[in-house]
């Protein structure tokens, strides 16, 4: 078994990232700048910010962090979204999700002008990414098929399962590794909550994609041997051995699974790094107007 080190390739994805941005820097050009609305103050949603803001520096981007409290409008957010559209200093932003409930969030996804969209939540993005032009691709289904591409596993033929059909992550990863494209070529099969026999799906996978938000779903009885296990699940469960109270636990019973796999990730320490590098990179491609002009 070949645990799979999403920190270490973010990390060394990181530096490739700041190396473009100090030539951009010698040439100089236009330093990428990403901007990031937060709404309200879930421990989840302010811990990813963070991060965010964090991997910005360590890049040598630009960045800025917007909040607002819970009781925002949505007219207010929509406002913003605009001002951010038109912010010819802003090359990239998101809006993390999830918003309050009295504001739409697709109708704030579909506000961001789609060449801004580095999360790659927009419509014309989401469109794009499905018929196989450039776009930007959101970032966790990116971040799961670079770290398939650098630990070169085979994923042409291969069956593989997504457990999850939300529109973040099994939607766009389930299009993505049904592409005619390296990583890609594999017969995809998506399960949810209505998917009966959801065991002898799993078992019939060569690459399992768990990313159902359910900690603990994927036991060993589920995996076949040799099978590669990709855990997406960031459920904070709380746990009285954390400093913070809470432990962040994957879709993966990763102490039963892993000795069966041929390669598996972490949580922490897999996807969720990658997640974050891809939106850096989503942001270098649109500081340099790489997808569109
Ligand atoms: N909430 C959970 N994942 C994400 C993400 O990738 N982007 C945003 N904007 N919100 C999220």
């Amino acid at each position: 078994m070949q645990l799979i080190d999403g920190k270490a390739i973010s990390d060394r994805i990181k530096q490739e990232i700041a190396c473009e941005v100090e030539k951009i820097k010698a040439e100089g050009g236009k330093i990428p700048h990403l901007a990031a609305i937060l709404v309200g103050h879930d421990g989840g949603s302010e811990t990813y910010v963070a991060n965010k803001v964090k991997a910005c520096e360590q890049c040598g981007f630009k960045s800025t962090l917007i909040r607002y409290e819970t009781d925002v409008t949505e007219n207010e957010l929509l406002a913003r979204v605009e001002e951010l559209n038109r912010d010819e200093d802003i090359d990239g932003f998101i809006v993390q999700l999830p918003l309050p409930g009295h504001i739409s969030e697709q109708k704030v996804i579909e506000a961001i002008d789609y060449r801004k969209d580095v999360d790659g939540f927009h419509p014309v993005n989401v469109g794009r990414m499905n018929i196989g032009l450039p776009c930007f691709v959101s970032a966790t289904p990116a971040g799961i098929l670079e770290l398939l591409k650098r630990y070169d596993i085979n994923t042409k033929g291969k069956h593989c399962v997504v457990l999850g059909r939300s529109n973040i992550v099994g939607k766009p990863v389930a299009a993505l590794m049904m592409q005619k494209a390296v990583p890609g070529n594999a017969t995809v099969t998506v399960c949810h909550s209505a998917t009966p026999d959801i065991k002898d799906i799993c078992r019939s996978a060569d690459i399992i994609i768990a990313a159902l938000g359910s900690p603990h779903f994927v036991t060993a009885d589920m995996v076949r041997d040799g099978a590669v296990v990709i855990d997406v699940g960031t459920t904070r469960v709380p746990s009285d051995k954390t400093k913070s109270g809470f432990k962040l636990t994957g879709d993966v019973k990763f102490d039963e699974v892993a000795s069966k796999c041929s390669y598996i990730t972490p949580v922490p320490g897999g996807v969720g790094p990658m997640t974050i590098v891809s939106l850096m990179r989503n942001t270098l491609l649109a500081g340099k107007k790489e997808i569109y002009k």
